[in-house]
């Protein structure tokens, strides 16, 4: 089986409201699938009908090789959900929580003892299976979670904000953990906000804004995607047709020229990279060989050596700026460069629909 998960023109409906618009989705089998989208976006509907809670409207998906419409018992057996809000009973104990689930599946009792005791030594919980839940913190309240969701041995896990609210230790322990489902054959679909979290754990990422699926890709290649969509070619060449006007027409004489120039200039400078280098041997020569260069915006070299500059987000800027630098025998001792990150593609490609009107 080549994907855990496919949807086929997945759509719901709440009366006229269209949550979930023809989606159409493939999570790899094994994988880590990382689902992000704006509040209201359509995940949690979309999960939904994955886990078989509520129908399609239209369309319909395949979970780990059955139809969630035709046959959502043989998909509940192959799923298990940790959901945002932990829905465990405080009052009783994390063993007696994860043993009301194995009930629920109809777990004979040796099979119920052995796999709870395996995961919860697997998550690290095993220690406080006495307690009440109410008493557990956060992060052990998630583990208890996790150990009632995966009881049935599902295919798929599903997690919701998993780690919302959790302090960065035990965030950490979180993320290990998810690894180690994900390494032991789960495919896991983690809903998240969290760009850090998506961006280290996930194979490929969807991002869903106004029910439709807005970008997916691996996390890499839709940051490298945003490099090359800022990217220099078309800028680059109507600079130069600009640059050709001016010099070959009266037209520089006009003042609507002017200002679309600085508008231009006001986008390339919105697309800037930063970039930072310690240059050991930095003076003033340099730096006024530096601020010649067109491609750079801003300079401030600092007293440590240190220089920040933000630089046109095209080859060509890197390359002349460290030409600059070498040609004045700048010794360069570190490069550190603020590339896009995965909350820069989130931003882009949830508010490039909003401004279609889509
Ligand atoms: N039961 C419902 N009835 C009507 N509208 C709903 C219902 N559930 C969700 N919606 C609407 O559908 C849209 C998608 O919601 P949801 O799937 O919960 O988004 P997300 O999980 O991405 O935040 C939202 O506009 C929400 O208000
Ligand atoms: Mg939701």
């Amino acid at each position: 089986m080549k994907y855990a998960i496919e949807t086929f023109d997945l759509t719901k409906k709440y009366g006229d409201f269209l949550a979930v618009d023809e989606l159409n989705l493939k999570v790899e089998d094994k994988s880590i699938f990382g689902f992000l989208g704006p509040n209201g976006a359509g995940k949690t509907t979309t999960i939904k009908m994955l886990t078989c809670l509520i129908q399609p409207t239209s369309g319909t998906a395949n979970v780990s090789g059955y139809d969630v419409v035709d046959h959502p018992n043989e998909v509940r057996q192959k799923i298990g959900m940790v959901p945002q809000l932990v829905s465990l009973y405080g009052d009783l104990t994390a063993r007696e929580n994860a043993e009301l689930c194995a009930d629920y599946y109809g777990l004979s009792e040796d099979l119920k003892e052995e796999r709870i005791n395996d995961l919860m030594e697997l998550v690290d919980i095993k220690y406080a299976q006495n307690k009440l839940v109410r008493q557990l913190s956060g992060g052990q309240k998630q583990k208890v979670s996790v150990v009632a969701s995966l009881i049935h041995q599902p295919d798929i896990l599903f997690l919701d904000e998993p780690t919302i609210g959790l302090d960065p230790t035990t965030k950490a322990v979180l993320w290990e953990l998810i690894q180690e489902l994900n390494d032991t054959g789960h495919t896991i679909i983690l809903c998240s906000h969290d760009m850090y979290e998506v961006d280290m754990l996930c194979d490929h990422v969807g991002i869903i804004d106004k029910g439709l699926l807005a970008a997916y890709d691996t996390p890499q290649r839709l940051k490298d995607e945003i490099l090359e969509d800022n990217g220099s070619t078309t800028r680059m060449n109507i600079s130069k047709i600009m640059k050709d006007l001016e010099e070959n027409s009266n037209v520089a004489q006009v003042s609507s020229f002017h200002k679309l120039k600085g508008s231009m200039l006001e986008a390339e400078i919105a697309n800037a990279r930063e970039v930072s280098m310690k240059i050991d041997n930095l003076c003033d020569p340099m730096i006024q060989e530096l601020e010649k260069l067109p491609f750079i915006f801003e300079i401030t070299p600092h007293q440590s050596g240190r220089v920040s500059m933000k630089i046109s987000n095209s080859p060509d800027a890197v390359t002349a700026v460290l030409h600059t630098i070498i040609k004045n025998d700048g010794d360069i001792s570190s490069i550190s460069t603020k590339d896009p990150s995965l909350e820069d593609v989130f931003t882009k490609v949830t508010t490039r629909h909003e401004v279609e009107g889509e």
